[in-house]
């Protein structure tokens, strides 16, 4: 799976958007087709984005594409206009069970057959984001075509009758729920947006807090978002050498015949090494996919 730590939305049917989000070195491009998007642009979206998988060099940046929900009357045109041109991943926003992954799985493997491309070579990422979604996560996150799931806050609030604070206290159950998910399932989780773009300190603040989470990225939709974002989902050199430090004095204490052991004052077990590994791992992932 390519790291996913930046995922900007731009609406798909704006073309200069779009054209600047390949200069951006980002590590998800998500042409949107949904909320983004007026109601009278619907088809000037699909008719953008294929264009735009035809003829611009991503470069490194993963190309998706947000269609409509599942039940919208809109889905399987957004679907058909888009997969004949290899997107590198369909987004399903506001999936509530199981089946409705099945109906793009099934739609996407008919393309990759029909075109001779590898299955599975087109990835699945959805958004949950209702109360129903949060309810059916168990069954949802099973389904074996998944790459990553995406909590979509101002939905779910929505949804629920929440109302939006900064500290987003009213979101940490489902945002929780679906961290505990994906670990899981092994998939991504992918957190809120934070949408008053302007404050920079405001999304640094959210974006560690979700990276404290689990979270393993987070939906971004303005330019000025992506460093910041990448910053907070990468882990630091002192994480990085805390991390190194706790696996390598593990491994010597194992070897004296001692499970637990004191370091700096603070006790080292199993778990502590284990969330080590993690942090190591995600350190050593390329930035963006290569
Ligand atoms: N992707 C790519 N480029 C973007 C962008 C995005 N999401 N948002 C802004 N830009 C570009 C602008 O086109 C502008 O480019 P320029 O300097 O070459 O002219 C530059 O970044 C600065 O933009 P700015 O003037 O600060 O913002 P704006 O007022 O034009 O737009 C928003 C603000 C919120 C309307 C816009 O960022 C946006 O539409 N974001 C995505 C919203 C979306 O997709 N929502 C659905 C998913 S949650
Ligand atoms: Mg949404």
């Amino acid at each position: 799976m390519p790291s996913r730590r930046a995922l900007l939305y731009m609406p798909g049917d704006n073309w200069k958007m779009i054209t600047k989000s390949i200069t951006l070195g980002v590590d998800c491009i998500c042409m949107d087709m949904e909320d983004g998007v007026a109601i009278n642009r619907k088809a000037e979206a699909r008719a953008t984005i294929a264009k735009a998988l035809q003829e611009l060099d991503f470069g490194k940046s993963e190309k998706l594409a947000r269609i409509n929900s599942i039940g919208s009357g809109w889905e399987k045109d957004d679907i058909a206009a888009v997969l004949p041109f290899h997107p590198d991943g369909i987004v399903i926003p506001k999936i509530e069970s199981p089946d409705q992954i099945q109906w793009a799985s099934e739609i996407i493997e008919a393309a990759e057959l029909k075109y001779g491309w590898r299955i599975n070579s087109i990835r699945i990422l959805i958004g949950v984001e209702t109360a129903k979604g949060i309810l059916n996560l168990k069954e949802i996150a099973a389904h074996p075509r998944l790459d990553a799931i995406i909590f979509g806050g101002e939905d779910f609030a929505a949804s629920v009758g929440a109302t939006r604070t900064k500290d987003a206290v009213e979101l940490i159950y489902a945002r929780q729920a679906v961290v505990v998910a994906c670990a899981a399932n092994d998939l991504q989780a992918i957190d809120i947006v934070t949408i008053d773009f302007k404050d920079i300190e405001a999304l640094r603040v959210e974006s560690e807090f979700g990276a404290r989470l689990g979270f393993s990225g987070k939906q971004i939709i303005h330019p000025a978002q992506v460093e910041p974002v990448q910053t907070a989902f990468t882990p630091n050199e002192e994480a990085i050498a805390n991390a190194k430090r706790i696996v390598e004095t593990f491994e010597a204490s194992q070897k004296e015949g001692r499970g637990a052991y004191s370091l700096d004052g603070k006790m080292i077990d199993m778990p502590l090494v284990k969330n080590a590994r993690k942090v190591l791992e995600r350190g050593l992932k390329p930035a963006i996919r290569n």
